[in-house]
């Protein structure tokens, strides 16, 4: 058995843990929207056709933000195809998943989605095969009150109050050579920079986020995010971030790790921009909007297998639709411990995706909806993370990877707040076969006692919930857990997340 320790103090603080860290997204993709969340013929669909199983699952796992409606769908999106009555909305082939858009469920319908999920609404825009007019134009939409055509016009579609979306992303992985419209860095930076400009010409109050790189393997990483923000620095409030982990080649170990990977993507990009913002002595700073992340097992998906036939575009095909192990879920758990310990630069995240489409929640049409393993980890760090996130001081020992090289064997973080004195502690075990035992010195934290210790592992690493199994896996009490005299001592099994609460 390995040990490590961590000491906590309360005037050790990253920042505040910020609520938009708990994101998601819903893409038109594949069965996310349809036969996902909106399912009119389903047994538990209210009177607009969204499931309300699936809607009492969201609300469960704690989701605070949700981008829509894309993703690689937007660069090809006109948005003016989803408002007015239903019966008019045109038919589309959707070129980035050669699907049938249908756009039954369109701006309207998922924003009135979104409040019956208690989330905000964050939109993207296409900077793919459209531009600044057409951004501005569904931002008049959106936020005017009234008063003007398209702000009437919305209206007239059915909403009288504007829907104020404050936070927006300015395109999608515009540097993907898949991505419908890519452009160069300079391209993509130059109508980034006129799109913003426009946009806060109208609505001054929001919030925008220029593209990153797609992940951080990207021929152009590192030169994309420093052109595109010396073209945008002035006009942008964030950066993102997108990455995607799987298990290659049966390295479990090495696939345990890839939270040390995001933080070293993470600390890249802030590095860029604060290079950009020295360079052009600027007194603002940029933040992260990590606002794709997850586990996806990419090498399962070929778009040749999609393409049949050019005359049938599948509607709401099953894409992408990635069951998830133990090990998937303590790495998602890693992944959200690695986006709380950036709380200084990272304020906003989303998990992608959220029903069905690599996804914590699944369905199936006419039937079940269930949480997948990586459900728990995000729904227990929502829940359970309050206040400011305390940078951890752990020393721990180490093991060696072929895909990052020496990593600490833990990894964990802490939040606190000062007002109720609520403690959180998060943490992961990436042995593949040992138990750590950990010691954490609460310090000065006022701690008097354990609330709640939750633990997600499995005999089986590779055990998953599905739809003849819902329930296979769960996170258990860890009763290993206890706190005496300002320590807390806890076991971790092999191939484990954990979750602490202390009041
Ligand atoms: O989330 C699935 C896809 O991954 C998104 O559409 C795209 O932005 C990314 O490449």
């Amino acid at each position: 058995m390995s040990a490590a320790h961590l000491t906590l103090n309360p005037h050790f603080v990253v920042g505040d843990v910020h609520r938009r860290v708990f994101g998601s997204f819903v893409e038109h993709l594949g069965r996310c929207v349809y036969d996902g969340i909106y399912e009119p013929g389903h047994p538990a669909a209210d009177e607009e056709g969204f499931r309300t199983d699936v809607l009492d699952l969201v609300r469960e796992l704690g989701v605070s933000t949700i981008r829509y409606p894309g993703g690689n769908f937007v660069s090809g999106y006109r948005w003016e195809d989803g408002v007015g009555p239903r019966e008019d909305r045109p038919r589309r082939l959707d070129l980035a998943w050669h699907s049938t858009e249908t756009n039954e469920v369109g701006l309207h319908e998922f924003a009135r989605w979104n409040d019956k999920a208690g989330s905000e609404l964050m939109l993207a825009v296409n900077l793919g095969t459209r531009g600044v007019q057409e951004a501005i134009d569904l931002l008049e939409y959106t936020n005017i009150r009234s008063g003007t055509a398209l702000s009437d016009q919305r209206v007239a579609d059915g909403t009288l109050e504007p829907f104020r979306v404050s936070m927006w992303c300015l395109g999608n992985e515009m540097d993907g050579p898949w991505q419908l419209g890519h452009r160069s860095a300079e391209d993509y930076g130059k109508i980034a920079s006129q799109t913003a400009k426009a946009m806060r010409q109208l609505d001054p109050s929001v919030e925008l986020v220029v593209c990153g790189s797609s992940n951080s393997q990207m021929p152009t990483f590192g030169a994309w995010e420093r052109t595109v923000l010396e073209h945008t620095y002035e006009d942008v409030d964030f950066i993102s971030c997108h990455a995607y982990y799987a298990e290659k080649d049966g390295d479990l170990a090495g696939f345990l790790a890839s939270a040390v990977d995001m933080d070293r993507f993470i600390e890249s990009v802030v590095a860029t921009a604060d290079h950009v913002k020295a360079v052009l002595r600027s007194d603002k700073t940029i933040n992260v909007s990590f606002d794709e992340w997850n586990v996806w097992y990419q090498e399962r998906f070929h778009t040749e297998d999609q393409i049949t036939d050019i005359e049938q575009w599948p509607y709401a095909p099953r894409l992408l639709e990635d069951q998830y192990s133990v090990a998937d879920a303590v790495v998602v758990g890693s992944l959200l411990i690695s986006l709380l310990k950036h709380a200084d630069r990272v304020t906003s995240a989303s998990l992608a995706q959220l029903v069905n489409v690599i996804a914590p929640i699944m369905t199936e049409p006419g039937g079940p909806a269930w949480k997948q393993t990586s459900f728990f980890p995000f729904a227990l760090t929502s829940r359970l993370a309050r206040g400011q996130v305390l940078r951890p001081e752990l020393t721990c020992g180490t093991y060696r990877t072929e895909a990052h090289g020496e990593v600490p064997l833990v990894d964990a973080v802490a939040t606190h707040d000062p007002d109720t004195g609520a403690t959180a502690v998060f943490l992961v075990n990436r042995s593949v076969d040992e138990t750590v035992t950990v010691t954490v010195d609460l310090g000065s934290l006022g701690v008097v006692g354990l609330q709640e210790a939750h633990t997600l592992n499995d005999e089986d690493p590779y055990a998953a919930n599905t739809l003849t199994e819902p329930t296979r896996v769960a996170p258990v009490d860890n009763k290993s857990a206890v706190v005496e005299d300002g320590t807390l001592t806890v076991e971790l099994p092999p191939v484990s997340w954990t979750a602490l609460s202390l009041g």
